[in-house]
Parts: structure tokens; sequence; C-alpha cells
């Protein structure tokens, strides 16, 4: 943890669930190559997230090594696809499932999860989106029609993370442009990701800031 964490984050972590054995040496490697997982205070909002939808499928753009995925399996999902551009890093994802003895429950699909999820017919029960924060907006319309009413989408790094909270912030309450993209194009991915959620009837959505902040949205049609 941070040292310089506000009395809040210090208290979320302190309560966050404890790691498994496999979730551990993630979060070890992860620390030791500067790996931005999603964190154990964000993973149990998965967890929880996949006990309440009582989840079957799982599908994430931006898996890593799959440690977010360890979260929809502890909470109970029968199956998370995972991609992932970077085929060391899905190589690792492979290698923690045959450790962790969830090899079945667990696909990684190497290259680019855009092209990934024309492969897949629904129905999910919940979406992660944590890749490329230019393409979340992209990632939201294409999957949203392969999501069951009643499930989820949640996206990562929507206050914390490469984007700059302050353009964001005036953006949202004074009507400031986002960044063009050749200047910021994460900050306008992240803003143009909350407007797309906000103003589509398709879904009810919650911004929780825990962990590098999650938008949670709930399809209702
Ligand atoms: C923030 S990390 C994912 C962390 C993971 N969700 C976790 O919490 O354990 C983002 C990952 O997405 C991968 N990535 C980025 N854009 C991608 C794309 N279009 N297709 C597949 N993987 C992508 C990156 O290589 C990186 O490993």
């Amino acid at each position: 943890m941070d040292v310089l964490a506000g009395t809040t984050e210090r208290f979320l972590a302190a309560t966050a669930p404890e790691h498994t054995a496999t979730q551990a040496e993630m979060a070890a490697l992860a620390d030791d190559s500067g790996f931005p997982i999603i964190g154990p205070e964000a993973g149990a909002v998965l967890r929880l997230l996949a006990r309440l939808t009582d989840a079957g499928r799982v599908f994430e753009f931006g898996s890593g090594f799959g440690y977010s995925a360890t979260w929809f399996l502890r909470g109970g999902a029968d199956a998370v696809i995972c991609t992932e551009f970077d085929e060391e890093e899905a190589k690792r994802g492979v290698q923690f499932a045959a450790d962790g003895g969830y090899a079945d429950s667990v696909a990684f699909e190497v290259g680019d999860a855009m092209e990934a999820i024309e492969r897949y017919d629904g129905p999910f029960d919940i979406v992660l989106i944590d890749h490329q924060k230019e393409r979340y907006a992209d990632a939201y319309r294409t999957v949203l029609p392969k999501v069951r009413t009643g499930g989820v989408i949640v996206a990562d790094n929507i206050t914390r993370g490469p984007s700059d909270l302050d353009d964001l912030v005036a953006h949202f309450e004074d009507g400031a442009p986002l960044p063009d993209p050749e200047v910021d194009g994460k900050t306008r991915g992240i803003g143009e990701y909350v407007g797309t959620v906000r103003s589509d009837d398709a879904v009810e959505t919650a911004l929780l800031s825990v962990g590098s902040g999650l938008a949670v949205s709930t399809k209702v049609v």
C-alpha cells in the first residue's frame, strides 16, 4: 500500500479479502514487475458481482495473467474468457491456472480482445473492460448485445490510472471539452466511456471509488 494513501484507502486495503495462494503469487509478480492488476479491493467487488448474478460466463477485455479472472471464479463463475495481446502474459496466465487447479474454467485468447469478442456468442453474465482506455466505449457497444438482461459490465481505471481526473471533473461538472485524442486519448477514452454508459437507457450505472475506480453497469432491457 502506498505510504501516502488516504485513511479510507488504507481501511479498504486492510479489510479486503485475503488472497488465495495463487492470487498471492500473482500479486507478488505484479508488484515485482509493476504490472497493473485490479487488486483485492476491486477484486472483492468482482467476486460479489459474480455471486449476485449467479454468473456462468464472463468475458474480459484485457486479462494480463488472469488475476481479475480469479476473483470472478471465487464468486462462483463457471467460465472466464480471458483476452491478452501479450503472449508471455497469457502463457503465465495459463500456467497460473494449471498450478491453481482452475485450468478448466479459463480460456486465454491471445490477440486483440476486440477481435476475440467477435468469435463469441452471448449471453455473458459479466464483462470486464480493462484494456486500452481509448477503446472502452467501442468494447461496450460491441459487447452489450451479448450481455443478458440483468448482466453486468464493469470497467476499471475510472478514477485512477493513466487518465487525468481533474480533466474528467471539469468535463462532467462544467462541460469542458475532453482532451483531443492526440493530446490525451486515455482521459478522453475514460470520459467517453462514462458519458456513453450514463446516457444509455439500456443500462444503469454506478461509479465506485474502490481500487482504481470501477464503473458498474447493469443491463436493464
Ligand atoms: C490493466 S491490464 C489487465 C489486468 C487484469 N484485468 C487484472 O486485473 O488482472 C491490461 C492488459 O490488457 C492488455 N491489452 C491491452 N489492449 C488489449 C487488446 N486490445 N486486446 C487484448 N489485450 C489487450 C495489456 O497487454 C495488459 O496486459
